[in-house]
């Protein structure tokens, strides 16, 4: 298992240019399932969960041509309609193929993905929506089972905004007889980008990106050529980075609007944010008030950034709270900063974070996003920090100790 070192504390400076969005790509990839001609996607990032999806699709019976930032995947025919516990258990985001799946084979059968580092996280949502749209789900030794031999159009209302709860419905809609309508539908980026695939593939869908989307069911779709939307946490990782070593980062080939929610947390601390074109550039210097931050669906402050957010607030000067409202667990990077000096007290979904120095420790990556707080708390923090269990970051994040480096940091990956 790979490990970083970090020697600090660094301050970034220069140019970093981002991927197209992990949590883009996943449910794009499953979209392809839904037509027999080739879908090329590209700006693919270059991380682990991407290739597990590819290893799902092809499981599936996808012919898949990888190049290092573009796919394409032709699925002629679906070989076998189902995610194996082995997949699905390394990748929750498997369950996207259930949707496509169900839409196009009339049946398929995947494994329950279970809770995970950051929640229990549960897939009824999802469930309820194949019901509605007219499907039998059933739950049979760890595997939900879907049957339909054609999905009918619905009014699907959403309890709790789920981003891949939507994405997994409209995925199944598109191939419905008549209409299907999303209320409460999550507005992330992502949502909208994975419409804006469905659409070139000849999906009818409207308001994608609102919390109401209609879809009217087609019979078939077709192939497509499909560019990622830029990773809107991958850029705000950067931005979250620059402020917390009072660095100058530009952030590039990003969706500034995307980071709204961010930038305008980062100007109340005194960093001086300007946006232009499809770079984010961030620039921060001296002593900088504790700022309360409390995590939301889009367009709020994603909770994907809560963690970096976290290990930035050690650094500001005062107490600062965060508050997590999307995940009952996502706390796992407080204990691993408190090693590191931090003065941290969790009450159940608040964080109280009181501004200190850091200083280089041990630590364990718990998941992805906590990984990445690690990685800025080690920036920040005086003297050497190893970080075990990289394994987590490379799940989302392509070459982040080259991007650091090239930014000023130290950062070896020990393998
Ligand atoms: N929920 C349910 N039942 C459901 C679905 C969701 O109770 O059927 C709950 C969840 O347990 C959670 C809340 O609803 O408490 C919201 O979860 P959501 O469904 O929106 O999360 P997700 O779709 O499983 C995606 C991202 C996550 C990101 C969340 C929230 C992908 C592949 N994953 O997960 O990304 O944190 O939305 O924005 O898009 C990451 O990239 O590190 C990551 C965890």
């Amino acid at each position: 298992m790979d490990k970083f070192v970090i020697e600090g504390p660094a301050r970034l400076e220069g140019e970093v240019a981002v991927s197209g969005a992990k949590n883009a790509a996943l449910p794009c990839l499953a979209a392809t399932l839904l037509t027999a001609e080739a879908v090329r996607l590209t700006n693919l990032p270059q991380v682990a969960d991407v290739r597990t999806m590819q290893k799902v699709l092809g499981h599936v019976g996808a012919r898949v041509e990888a190049e290092p930032d573009t796919i394409t995947v032709a699925v002629p025919e679906i070989v076998s309609a189902d995610a194996p516990y082995e997949l699905v258990k390394t990748m929750r985001a498997s369950v996207l193929v259930l949707g496509p799946l169900l839409a196009r084979a009339g049946s398929v059968r995947v494994s329950l993905p279970g809770g995970c580092a950051i929640g229990v996280r549960p897939i009824d949502f999802h469930l309820a929506a194949f019901r509605k749209l007219g499907a039998e789900v059933s739950l049979q030794h760890g595997y939900v089972e879907a049957k339909a031999s054609r999905l009918r159009g619905a009014d699907i209302v959403f309890e709790t905004v789920t981003v891949t709860g939507t994405e997994n419905a409209m995925l199944a809609a598109t191939l419905a007889d008549g209409t299907t309508r999303l209320v409460n539908a999550a507005r992330e980026p992502e949502v909208a980008d994975l419409a804006r695939l469905l659409v070139e593939m000849g999906a009818r869908i409207e308001g994608a990106g609102t919390d109401r989307i209609v879809i009217e069911g087609v019979q078939t779709l077709h192939g497509a050529d499909h560019e990622v939307v830029p990773d809107r946490i991958e850029a705000g990782t950067y931005a979250i980075a620059a402020a917390a070593t009072r660095g100058d980062v530009a952030v590039r080939l990003c969706r500034p609007e995307h980071l709204r929610a961010l930038t305008t947390r980062l100007e109340s601390i005194g960093a001086h944010v300007a946006p232009d074109g499809d770079v984010l550039r961030v620039r921060a210097e001296g002593t900088l008030p504790a700022q309360d931050v409390a995590t939301a669906p889009y367009p709020g402050f994603p909770t994907d950034l809560q963690a970096q957010w976290t290990a930035l607030a050690t650094g500001l000067d005062g107490v600062s709270t965060i508050t997590e409202t999307i995940f009952e667990n996502r706390f796992h990077h407080v204990a691993e900063l408190v090693r590191m000096g931090a003065m941290i007290r969790l009450e159940g979904r608040w964080a109280i974070v009181e501004g200190c120095r850091l200083t280089g420790a041990n630590v364990m990556a718990s998941d992805l996003r906590a990984s990445a707080a690690l990685v800025i708390a080690g920036l920040t923090a005086e003297g050497p920090t190893t970080i075990e269990r990289v394994y987590h970051l490379d799940r989302g994040y392509s070459r982040m100790e080259e991007n650091l480096n090239a930014l000023g940091a130290s950062v070896r990956r020990v393998t």
